[in-house]
C-alpha cells in the first residue's frame, strides 16, 4: 500500500541553512512514508514499483499556511485599498454570498480545483462564518486530495450584519462544526478561526480558547498586520500590552494547541518573545502585505531568533495561489527591507525561502515538507524542459529557475500527497 520508489532530480531542505540536491536519486517510500533518499537503489527496494521521473525536478509539496477560500473568486481584483477599507469594500461583500449554498458550491468547486492542480499539497484555510458552506468546502478539499485545516470564521462585532453572529451562536455553531468534522475525513480537519481582534469580543475569544483546549483543535488568525488595524485593536483592548496578548489571554496563542498567525508585520519585542515561547507559527504573506499596503514583515529577525515561519498566499490579499511566487516575493521584499529599513537585516536567500515553503510550514502538520526518514511523502514533480537554456546548469540552479520563473505555470507533471499520487 503506497510503497514504491520514485526516481528523479531531488531537491529538499532539512534546515533553513542546508539545501540538498541529488541528481538521479531514488526516494524509497513505504506505506506513504519516506524511508530515505538514495544515490543508488538499495537491493531491498528493487522489487518495489518504480515511478520513473528521470531528468525531472522532484521537490517536497508546497505548504500554504494562510489562504481564504471564499476570496479566491475575486483574486487579482481590488488591490487598490488599505486593509480595513479593502475588507469592507471587497472581502466582506464577497464572503456574505456564502450564506447561499449554491453559490458556495460553485465557488468552492473552482477553488478546490485550483488547489488540486497547483504545487500546493497542504493548506491552512479560512472559510466564512457559514457552517454549512464551510463544510461543503471541506468536502471539496477532501476530494481534491490535498491535506488541509479549514476554519469556520468567527465574527461577533464591528462587521456587516450579514457577517455578524451573536457571541452565543458563533460558539455553538463552531462547537457543532468541530464535532461534525473532526473525524469525518482522511485529509481534512477543522481549525478554530477568530477572524482578528477587531471582529471578535473578548468573550468570544475566551470561549474559542476553551473549545480549542476541550477538543484539542488548532487555531488560526491574523496578527499585527496593518497600522490602522493595530491602532483599532489597541483601542478595543486597552488592557492588553500588545495585540498578541489578547489572543494569549484567551488561550489562542499556542498555549492550548498549534497556532498559526498570519502576517506579524509590526510585532514588537514582547509579542515576538511570546510567539517564540509559545511556538506560534508565522504565516508570511509578502504579496498581501504589498497589495493592501501593510508593510514588510521582519522575517530575517524571526529567522535569527528561531521563530517558526512558513509562507501564505493570503488569497485574495495576495493575488496568486502559487507558493513559488510567494517564495520569490519573500526574497524580493526582504531586499527592500534591507535597502530601505535596516541594512543589518540581510536579505533572505533561496534556501531560506525554500525551507519556509516546505518544512517550515509543513511542521504545522507534523512530519511534512521534507524527504527525511519518517516524513509523510508529499512531492511535486516539475518538468523544467519548458525553460530551455544553452548553458550547463547545476540541479540547484534548475530548481531556482523553476521557482523564479514558474509562478502559476510550474510545469507540474505529478503530485503526491501522503504517498498517494493525485496528479
Ligand atoms: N484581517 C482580517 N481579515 C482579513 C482578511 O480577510 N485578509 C487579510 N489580509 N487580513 C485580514
Ligand atoms: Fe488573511
Amino acid at each position: 500500500m503506497n510503497s514504491f520508489v520514485l526516481k528523479g532530480d531531488v531537491v529538499f531542505c532539512p534546515t533553513n541553512k542546508r539545501i540538498i540536491a541529488i541528481e538521479d536519486a531514488y526516494i524509497v517510500v513505504r506505506g506513504g512514508i519516506c524511508e530515505l533518499v538514495y544515490g543508488k537503489l538499495p537491493d531491498d527496494a528493487k522489487d518495489l514499483p518504480l515511478h520513473d521521473y528521470t531528468g525531472k525536478l522532484v521537490m517536497p509539496g508546497m505548504v500554504d499556511l494562510h489562504i481564504h477560500a471564499p476570496q479566491y473568486a475575486y483574486r487579482g481584483l481590488g488591490a487598490d485599498m488599505e486593509l480595513l477599507d479593502w475588507l469592507e469594500h471587497y472581502a466582506f461583500k464577497e464572503e456574505a454570498k456564502y450564506a447561499d449554498l449554491d453559490y458556495a458550491d460553485k465557488a468552492y468547486a473552482i477553488f478546490a480545483d485550483a488547489l488540486h492542480s497547483s504545487a500546493t499539497t497542504r493548506a491552512v484555510v479560512f472559510g466564512t462564518i457559514h457552517r454549512k458552506s464551510t463544510k461543503l468546502l471541506m468536502d471539496k478539499l477532501e476530494e481534491s486530495g490535498i491535506v488541509s485545516y479549514v476554519g469556520k470564521v468567527n465574527m461577533d462585532r464591528n462587521s456587516p450584519d450579514s457577517l455578524t453572529e451573536s457571541t452565543e451562536d458563533s460558539c455553538r455553531r463552531t462547537e457543532r462544526f468541530i464535532t461534525e468534522t473532526s473525524d469525518k475525513y482522511r485529509n481534512t480537519y477543522p481549525i478554530i478561526t477568530p477572524r482578528f481582534v477587531p471582529s471578535c469580543t473578548d468573550e468570544l475569544l475566551e470561549k474559542l480558547g476553551w473549545l480549542s483546549e476541550q477538543y484539542d483543535v488548532p487555531v488560526q488568525s491574523h496578527l499585527s498586520e496593518n497600522p490602522g488595524e493595530i491602532e483599532w485593536a489597541r483601542g478595543l483592548c486597552p488592557d492588553s500590552r500588545f495585540y498578541g496578548e489578547v489572543y494569549d489571554r484567551a488561550g489562542l496563542f499556542g498555549n492550548n494547541a498549534n497556532t498559526v498567525m498570519a502576517h506579524c508585520v509590526w510585532s514588537g519585542d514582547e509579542e515576538i518573545a511570546l510567539m517564540k515561547e509559545r511556538g506560534v507559527y508565522i504565516a508570511h504573506c509578502p504579496a498581501s502585505n504589498m497589495n493592501v499596503s501593510s508593510g514588510i514583515a521582519p522575517i530575517r529577525r524571526y529567522l535569527s531568533e528561531e521563530l517558526r515561519v512558513g509562507l501564505g498566499s493570503d488569497i485574495a490579499g495576495g493575488q496568486s495561489t502559487s507558493i513559488f511566487t510567494a517564495m520569490v516575493e519573500a526574497m524580493q521584499v526582504s531586499r527592500l527591507y534591507w535597502r530601505h529599513i535596516d541594512n543589518t537585516k540581510k536579505p533572505l536567500n533561496f534556501t531560506e525561502v525554500f525551507h519556509m515553503a516546505t518544512k517550515g510550514g509543513g511542521q504545522f502538520f507534523g512530519k511534512a515538507g521534507s524527504f527525511e526518514r519518517g516524513y509523510e511523502f508529499d512531492a511535486i514533480v516539475i518538468d523544467d524542459s519548458t525553460l530551455p537554456h544553452p548553458q550547463e546548469l547545476t540541479l540547484l540552479q534548475r530548481a531556482e529557475r523553476a521557482v523564479w520563473l514558474g509562478g502559476d505555470k510550474t510545469g507540474l507533471i505529478a503530485k503526491y500527497v501522503r504517498g498517494t499520487k493525485i496528479i
